[in-house]
């Protein structure tokens, strides 16, 4: 039995034809631009901002964004290779399977897991604090010595079953409401610049500030400093840097046009065009935004937890916050939902594969969705988003995130030797130094993250490790004897 082996990318191909496991191909280059968009921007964009402008970065906030951006480029190149390659569902999984081996392939997938499900899970009660502020009650109540989300867990609810009627419908709602984010991030862009004082935009880089050990523990500072035994700061480039890992955040989702590639009527062209698409389109609005609310309010000031909203309250102009508290709440639905959708097809390529139950990948028969995946997700997020205080645990979808590309970029690599003759409608520039750069680029977000999310990361892994060794090595359909294979499949 070898946890090395690797499943041919014709096989990984030919699943996807297999009846009862088939997901309908009808999405086009255009859905997928949406697609990611609709995912992209949601709370990191309107939340995360403002604190690690307040905190870590001051203006040059601008600066992490662009980071963020040029490193998720790299990595996006090495992802539409890859998709434009191996057109099936699961992303980095089926990616990481048809070149570093099934386990590698298991630890992506159980990585992909912390980063969709959690993400999902973190967006939702974000979404909950935005509709709670528009309705002027928050969405919480307590119970017992908790509280539950009950927003988080509605919303979180209603986007599964929208996930489970199909691709199809919820293309067309996610349409909708990109079109009401795009406008309302247009929106703060154009408004905010006529409120813009270039004075708040000096110092760009505010110089370093040591931080006392007793605001700071030393699991609450980036691995990085931890590992060079530096003072720790806040501000100066190094805040700079860290304020990137952490508003990585907000790309993330232009992998998950990946994992719909299966669902693509011409994944060769479509996959590049939605991943490249969506993610130049962010990035400028991201560093737009960020320049134009740092530009209206000193940086210290910003609001931690609405910044949009607040910046424009804070300059009179209450109507326009109201509204972009709207746009928000319109806007990260879409998050959510597909966050979620990339969740289920993940776990639905791995069940297919038999790391994870069979039965698990059963696509639905009126709507071609695999709903079984699709309503365990569902399940898993509304308890999370209700019950679990997760407002910390956005660095664990990044670190999640992050890994996965290192592997993405490794594997590009590794393909390009293994199986030279594929044909690949998209190829990385200079490979190997692309992914290579893409590779050391996203390892270097990652030990820029606190040392406690480290420690949660390894914890995760490992529990991943033991569930392959006691289940999926055993159950994999590469592992089984072509006689066995038949019986267990049905
Ligand atoms: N990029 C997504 C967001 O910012 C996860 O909400």
């Amino acid at each position: 039995m070898s946890i090395w082996r690797t499943k041919s990318i014709e096989q990984s191909i030919r699943d996807t034809d297999e009846p009862g496991h088939r997901l309908r191909r009808d999405l086009s280059g255009f859905d997928l631009i949406v697609f990611g968009i609709g995912v992209i921007i949601g709370t990191g964009i309107f939340v995360v901002t403002g604190r690690q402008a307040a905190e870590n970065a001051g203006p040059a906030i601008v600066l992490s964004f662009l980071a963020a951006g040029a490193v998720c480029a790299l990595a996006a190149m090495c992802y539409a290779e890859f998709a434009s390659t191996v057109p099936v569902a699961g992303s980095a999984y089926t990616f990481g399977y048809a070149t570093l081996g099934e386990f590698v392939a298991w630890i992506i997938g159980w990585d992909l897991i912390l980063e969709f499900t959690l993400a999902a899970s973190v967006v939702s009660v974000g979404w909950s604090e935005y509709a709670g502020d528009l309705l002027g009650v928050p969405l919480s109540v307590p119970v017992g010595d908790y509280r539950m989300n009950v927003g988080a867990m509605a919303v979180a609810g209603a986007l599964g079953l929208v996930g489970m009627m199909g691709a199809k419908l919820s293309g067309r709602v996610t349409a909708v409401v990109v079109a009401v984010k795009v406008g309302i991030v247009l929106f703060i862009i154009a408004v905010g610049a006529y409120y813009v004082d270039p004075a708040n935009w000096t110092p760009f880089v505010p110089p370093a500030e040591p931080v006392p050990q007793d605001v700071q523990s030393a699991g609450d500072r980036p691995l990085t400093r931890v590992l060079l035994g530096l003072e720790p700061t806040s501000f100066g480039l190094w805040g700079v840097i860290a304020a990137a890992s952490v508003v990585f955040f907000s790309f993330i989702g232009f992998d998950i046009v990946a994992t719909t590639a299966e669902e693509t009527r011409n994944p060769k062209r479509d996959m590049p065009v939605g991943i490249f698409g969506s993610l130049t389109i962010v990035t400028i609005l991201y560093m737009a935004v960020s320049a134009v609310v740092t530009g209206m309010r000193p940086y210290p000031e910003l609001g931690v937890e609405a910044p949009l909203a607040d910046a424009f309250r804070s300059v009179g102009a209450d109507w326009a916050g109201t509204l972009i508290s709207l746009g928000g709440v319109i806007g990260i639905t879409t998050v959510i939902l597909v966050l979620m959708m990339g969740q289920s097809r993940v776990a639905f390529a791995m069940s297919r594969d038999g790391l994870l139950p069979r039965g698990l990948s059963r696509t639905h028969p009126r709507f071609g969705t695999p709903y079984v995946t699709t309503l365990l997700t569902t399940a898993a997020v509304v308890l999370l988003a209700g019950f679990v205080p997760i407002g910390a645990l956005e660095e664990m979808v990044n670190i999640g995130t992050l890994f996965a590309f290192v592997v993405v970029s490794v594997g590009v690599v590794v393909l390009r030797r293994t199986r030279p003759d594929l044909p690949r409608a998209f190829r990385v520039p200079w490979s190997p130094v692309v992914p290579a750069l893409a590779a050391l680029a996203c390892l270097w977000l990652m030990l820029n993250l606190t040392v406690v999310t480290w420690l949660r990361f390894a914890a995760w892994m490992l529990l991943g490790v033991a569930v392959y060794l006691l289940y999926g090595m055993r159950r994999s359909r590469l592992a089984a004897p072509p006689g066995r294979r038949t019986a267990e499949e049905v």
